[in-house]
């Protein structure tokens, strides 16, 4: 199996992403548990999507929270395209490159992410996590809804096997890849606690789905 870079791989894809995500995956349950996690103090807060792709995730917020102010990051051109023609009336603010190397703002209310950081391992997380708690207000939520898994051993097996992978196609260090290495629920609040949240919870979790909320403040 060749690996593709990441924002190839979803720029190939973006035509028939929604409806892998709704159709063949059947993830609106999900994307409707995502919405009920933003609990603004506001109706026109500010909010930061990381790997925001096409927005199926804000499409319920945008219903709920119509003055909501979004910025999007997403390093493929064709998933942020989708998004802009799904949204016409709304200004958002997208930019494309990449989470690990934009620089953000730092007054969000929420930073969301839906399906993207599962592409990456612990210690990109813990750098990607201490910026996203640099970006929030004190008064701010983090929410992280992703793929996971269940056992430590898992964890390394989807580690080495990206190691082997790397080895056999002479991968380049400094690309991003496509490739999913999911942590477990219990990584994932440790990293989070490690980046300085100080409010930690696992709101939900399926077979290979958890949604996370990391508050700054008790
Ligand atoms: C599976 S899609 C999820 C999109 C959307 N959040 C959703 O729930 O449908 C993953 C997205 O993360 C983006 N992505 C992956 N790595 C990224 C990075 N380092 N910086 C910005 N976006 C990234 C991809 O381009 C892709 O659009």
């Amino acid at each position: 199996m060749a690996l593709e870079e990441m924002d190839a791989f979803f720029n190939r894809r973006a035509d028939i992403y929604d409806a892998h995500m709704l159709q063949d995956l059947e993830l609106d349950a999900f994307y409707r548990e995502i919405t009920d996690c933003v609990q603004p103090t506001g109706k026109d807060f500010s909010l930061l999507d990381i790997g925001c792709g096409t927005g199926i995730e804000l499409e319920g917020l945008f219903a709920k929270y119509p003055g909501m102010r979004v910025t999007g990051v997403d390093l493929s051109a064709g998933m942020l395209q989708k998004l802009k023609e799904k949204f016409p009336k709304k200004e958002i603010e997208l930019i494309c490159g990449s989470y690990f190397d934009l620089p953000f703002a730092s007054d969000y209310d929420v930073v969301l992410s839906t399906y993207s950081l599962h592409h990456w391992n612990a210690s990109q997380k813990l750098t990607l996590y201490q910026k996203v708690f640099k970006a929030l207000k004190n008064s701010g939520v983090f929410i992280n809804g992703d793929y996971t898994c269940k056992t430590p051993e898992r964890e390394r097996y989807f580690q080495d096997e990206l190691a082997r992978l790397r080895k056999q196609e002479h991968l380049q260090d400094n690309v991003l890849y496509h490739y999913d290495i999911p942590l477990t629920a219990n990584t994932e609040q440790t990293l989070l606690h490690a980046a300085g949240f100080q409010k930690v919870c696992l709101v939900r979790e399926w077979e290979n789905t958890s949604i996370l909320t990391a508050r700054k403040c008790l």
